[in-house]
């Protein structure tokens, strides 16, 4: 893929356009890029290598943009397979490139791997490299979205390389039509989603570089209206809904719940609430409904008893949104029942595990299919969906 830097900094990257599910949980219809970059300078620097299923093409592309330059470094921001992967490989192609991390990145690596003995450099917090007429500076950024994580910042052509930060999924070579908002914040939400507070850290170190250009290791580079990107990920990485609206999550077995969800749905728009989206917990991409769960303000889940809980999905679905940190929201439940429901109790005892969730009343309870008699209940909750996010 020809994708332009600069004069200096060559993109190495490669598209994985047929992987089937990334971290064998998640789904990429477009795929997704593994980036690598290349600083030519007195001293050259290689950002991270691929993964090891597009190792070959990768070295392709190194071998060329390199030349018959030696490589002096390889940064290691993260130890992740996804980007270390080849690290084996780089160290086979140049045996006297010298390792550049963390006292975390050195400490974790032969877990990945049998280390060569080759040259190690251990940077911390504000240490630089000089390469010539460029220099690196390195940040700790931890949990974000592993614990070796680190960023570094390029101050003559004033590029963030950020890691994970700022990622999306979907290869470069194919356009997305969506936008970047839409895969990135499935991409935060799911992958980074739990680490809100170190992603708030290293905006504020962000915060005080001049930055014109991010390069972070999957998606596109960004190098223009900046303030949008970073507005976004303040904003996600507060917990705070980036719209108003409301998503009602449901698990139904036959399809009764699903009526009743959409039934509601019916009722709240009708009541002049603008956004109001259904999820099918069984049958659509979790991850989708975990982003949009996070991305609006107010959530109803309805779900099905089961086995004296709750549908198995939506209990998937709600421990999922626990784990990825799921909070300042209102919620609604509505459980459905043939003889003894015990979804709504289910439901709600994963609900009070999680900070600052306020669950509105009533909760609905149907027996088996939506019927007139509760009618009454269903409007009731609506106006206290609607009014909460006033
Ligand atoms: Fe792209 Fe956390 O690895």
């Amino acid at each position: 893929m020809a994708i332009t830097i600069s004069e200096n900094i060559k993109y190495i990257g490669v598209d994985d356009t047929d992987i089937d599910l990334f971290e064998s949980q998640y789904i990429v219809p477009n795929g997704v890029s593994y980036n690598s970059y290349l600083i030519l300078d007195d001293k050259t620097a290689l950002m991270d290598t691929v993964d090891a299923r597009c190792m070959n093409e990768w070295a392709d592309n190194l071998t060329n943009a390199l030349g018959d330059k030696k490589l002096d470094y390889l940064i290691i921001s993260h130890l992740e397979p996804d980007h270390s992967g080849s690290i084996l490989k780089l160290i086979e192609l140049y045996p006297d490139v010298t390792l550049v991390g963390n006292a975390k990145t050195f400490a974790m690596l032969p877990q990945f791997f049998d280390v060569p003995d080759v040259e190690k450099i251990t940077v911390k917090e504000g240490d630089h490299l000089e390469l010539g007429s460029h220099t690196l500076t390195f940040y700790m950024a931890p949990m974000v979205h592993w614990p070796e994580v680190m960023v570094s910042y390029e101050s003559t052509e004033k590029i963030l390389f950020s890691a994970d930060g700022f990622g999306k999924f979907g290869a470069l070579s194919i356009e997305d039509e969506d936008g970047w908002a839409c895969e990135a914040r499935r991409y935060y939400f799911n992958i980074v989603g739990k680490y809100g507070g170190p992603v708030q850290t290293l905006l504020k170190k962000a915060a005080g570089l001049d930055i014109k250009t991010i390069c972070p290791l999957h998606g596109p580079i960004l190098d223009e209206n900046l303030e949008y990107y970073i507005g976004l990920y303040d904003t996600w990485s507060s917990y705070k809904p980036e719209n108003k609206g409301v998503l009602i999550a449901f698990a139904s077995i036959h399809g009764n719940t699903g009526k009743a969800a959409e039934k509601l749905a019916e009722i709240i728009r009708a009541k002049g609430e603008e956004k109001v989206v259904v999820s099918d917990l069984a049958r659509e991409d979790m991850a989708e409904v975990i982003e949009d769960a996070f991305r609006y303000d107010r959530m109803i889940v309805a779900g099905a008893s089961y086995d004296a809980g709750v549908f198995p999905c939506m209990l998937e679905f709600l421990h999922h949104l626990q784990s990825k940190a799921y909070q300042n929201r209102t919620v609604g439940i509505l459980e459905n029942g043939s003889w003894a429901p015990t979804a709504a109790r289910t439901m709600k005892s994963v609900l009070e595990t999680m900070k600052n969730v306020t669950i509105v009343e009533p909760t609905v309870t149907i027996k088996t299919t939506l019927k007139e008699e509760n009618m009454a209940a269903l409007e009731e909750l609506a106006d206290a969906i609607v009014a909460s996010g006033k």
